[in-house]
């Protein structure tokens, strides 16, 4: 914040905009910060989950009793004396819960990995060492774990949207092209793999079911464990201060249902976390893909004619939809133009939102394609993308709230360095290394919620934010107070925000890139509320002036439009051909993703989806084994993230893009970065060797 006098005036030109270290940074880095892992509580028992060892089958016997004589333990649960759930709702997010998380309510196994039973005793260490002795027998059935993009069963699916789109005649559209690019491309099954692990601690406090746990969303968690365990919302309670990260794996999973399981039943707090090898079958993952895009252009390369159609995998109790063929829909307009999201259901875990759900793998397959026909056409990549830049929503019709995309590109390509580019393949060397760069484009949704804000004047002249947001490891907590801040007129160090708290009232989670755009509104809301009721001098009582704002009806009535952030991602690779090694040297992104509110921790996110989208292109694949049913080596050891040796020079920032229909002008920077960039690496491969990947990851044996 900076103060300027005028006339004799003090005015304050705000924070928001201006680079500022997290507020409860200290905290975190010095170990004072406790995760919901470590929160201590008087009397706490600790479970342990015991998962299936089958793919597929019944649940024969469970033999508690040898398991029950053991040091420390409590109680064991499964499906022959857990309290039953209702498990017929349609939750928050407007979908149905996951049976995965609805543990123990009958013997059926649908995959490896399966919650069983929850084992309970004095210390976690008893816990580990009962579950692991726990005898369980299964009646086992044949199971089919392998995604195929010809596999019979795959049918068409909604999910978040729309199975299928349609318009023009495809077919004719494909055979008056004199270019078209026909290929088909592979994602693998990938993990959130954030830092902490799931971890929840369920107690009753008089008469009132208190849970502290590690989520995207305390009232989206109070509402769905108050639906599933038949209680008043108000009689729950979820708490979550801070995250160790999110991705779209932490909402409603077995960890808090058993607690609250067991905690019901031992009337006493019980903590259930999550190993790392069970977060790989319990906590949900990105499906893998399997789509086909066939693209017709003309000579000067724009479309005539577009087809992208994905194959992923679900559960067989639970339909979630990758969406990859979504992107099109947005992106690129042709006259005849055909996406369609197709799910197989397989003995499998229930896959779920994982960032940028849909355009993370779609944007692999569809921006290849584009580089595919760029490399026909004979068209810079660049140009390609600016000259198939549509007026109106390609499938919506309706007009584009703001799209910068072509001042992405511009800005990305002078700064990378882009013009002048030699298109051919496999001719810059460095030593051993083949040289390349490669592009491709980046959109995720740009939306807020309906959220509810509590603001308070203090007596001692402080300002206090209540809100039930999450800060997932974003920064979101720092953002909102300056963004409070400047709402109030006032320095940011008179601002406290408290979050994480279902009692604060129902708001947006931190997720679909929506958080901090849906908690500002609200916030900005709440402080012009507040200053109009200080204006009038109302002294300010001891309890102070509490204001409640709600965004519901401002949100309604927002006129229709299609409101997207947008990116350019450049690369530059180099391709050992010997060892089949492949290096990001640099890495640039350049965004339209709205007024950015603090630089400093919109990078960082930025930046982390651009290292995700390396190590997606290059590292990150759950192999599942056909005979077994379950991953090889499900730990981090087996399933490889990029780390700091695997990232070279790289940089996001972006292009002024303030969004005006929002209060603060935000957009949304949460899930664009890892959008696009995968496809950006592969391109750049392409352009060093010659050689197209189209199944990802781009591992050293598939690069000889
Ligand atoms: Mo995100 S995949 O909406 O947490």
């Amino acid at each position: 914040m900076t103060t300027a006098t005028t006339g004799g005036r003090t005015t304050v030109r705000g924070v928001v905009g201006t680079s500022r270290t997290r507020v409860e940074g200290r905290e975190k880095v010095t170990g004072a910060a406790r995760y919901a892992g470590e929160i201590p509580f008087a009397d706490l028992a600790h479970g342990w989950l015991v998962l299936s060892t089958v793919a597929r089958g019944r649940i024969r016997s469970v033999d508690t009793e040898p398991v029950l004589a053991m040091p420390g333990v409590l109680a064991v649960l499964h499906h022959g004396n857990a309290p039953r759930l209702e498990t017929d709702y349609v939750g928050l997010l407007g979908i149905p819960p996951d049976p995965t998380a609805a543990v123990f309510q009958n013997d059926r196994v649908p995959h490896l990995g399966w919650p069983v039973a929850l084992v309970v005793a004095e210390n976690s260490e008893q816990a580990r060492e009962a579950a692991e002795a726990l005898v369980v027998a299964y009646d086992e059935e044949p199971h089919d774990t392998r995604l195929t993009g010809a596999h019979p069963d795959a049918y068409p699916a909604a999910g978040v949207m729309p199975a299928e789109t349609e318009k023009g005649d495809l077919d004719a559209g494909l055979a008056e092209s004199p270019f078209v690019v026909d290929e088909a491309y592979t994602t693998p099954e990938e993990h959130h793999s954030m830092m902490e692990p799931h971890a929840a601690t369920a107690l009753w406090d008089g008469g009132r079911l208190e849970v502290v746990d590690s989520n995207q969303g305390t009232t989206w968690i109070q509402g769905e464990l108050a639906k599933m365990f038949s209680l008043d919302e108000s009689a729950v309670r979820v708490r979550s201060e801070h995250i160790g990260g999110g991705f779209g794996s932490k909402g409603l999973r077995a960890h808090q249902v058993s607690a609250v399981m067991a905690a019901t039943v031992l009337q006493r707090p019980v903590r259930v976390v999550m190993t790392r090898r069970q977060m790989f079958s319990l906590a949900g993952y990105r499906s893998p893909t399997a789509q086909r895009v066939r693209l017709g252009a003309d000579a000067d390369g724009r479309l005539r004619a577009l087809d992208h159609r994905s194959v992923s995998q679900t559960s067989t109790v639970y339909e979630f939809v990758e969406p990859s063929a979504g992107v099109a829909r947005v992106m690129y307009d042709a006259e005849a133009h055909r996406t369609a999201n197709e799910v197989v259901r397989l003995d499998v875990p229930s896959p779920t939102f994982m960032r940028a759900p849909g355009e993370a793998p779609g944007s692999f397959a569809i921006e290849s394609a584009l580089d595919e026909l760029a490399e026909r056409c004979g068209v810079d990549p660049v140009e390609l993308r600016l000259r198939n830049e549509p007026e109106t929503g390609p499938v919506s019709g309706l007009p584009f709230g703001s799209r910068n995309l072509e001042a992405c590109f511009r800005e990305g390509a002078r700064r990378f360095g882009w013009d002048g580019r030699d298109p051919r393949t496999g001719v810059r060397r460095d030593g051993r290394w083949l040289l390349g760069t490669g592009t491709a484009a980046a959109s995720f949704g740009a939306g807020a919620a309906p959220s509810t804000a509590l603001l308070t004047a203090e007596a001692d002249g402080g300002f206090t934010v209540r809100i039930s947001a999450a800060d997932i490891g974003t920064g979101a907590r720092t953002a909102l107070t300056m963004i409070a801040a400047d709402a109030l007129e006032v320095a940011p160090d008179r601002v406290r925000v408290r979050i994480g708290d279902s009692d604060f009232g129902p708001a947006m989670i931190a997720g679909g890139s929506m958080g901090t755009r849906s908690w500002a509104w609200a916030v900005t809301e709440a402080a012009r509320e507040l200053r109009e009721r200080l204006a009038l001098g109302t002294p300010v009582p001891p309890e102070g002036i509490t204001v409640r704002s709600d965004t519901t009806a401002a949100l309604g009535s927002l006129a229709q439009k299609e409101r997207h952030s947008y990116g350019a991602q450049f690369a530059e690779v180099a391709v050992d051909t010997a060892t089949g090694e492949v290096r990001v040297r640099r890495m640039l992104g350049i965004f339209a993703a709205g007024r950015i509110v603090n630089p400093l921790t919109a990078r960082n996110q930025l930046v982390g989806g651009m290292i995700w989208g390396v190590s997606m292109a290059l590292h990150e694949e759950a192999v599942r084994d056909r005979v077994s049913g379950g991953l090889y080596a499900p730990d981090l050891a087996g399933y490889h993230v990029a780390t700091h040796a695997d990232i070279g020079d790289i940089d996001a920032d972006w292009v002024d893009d303030s969004d005006p229909e929002d209060p603060v002008g935000i957009k949304g920077v949460g899930e664009i970065g890892i959008v696009g960039a995968a496809a950006a690496v592969a391109n750049a491969v392409w352009h060093a060797t010659g050689v197209r990947h189209r199944d990802l990851p781009i591992r050293p044996d598939r690069v000889l």
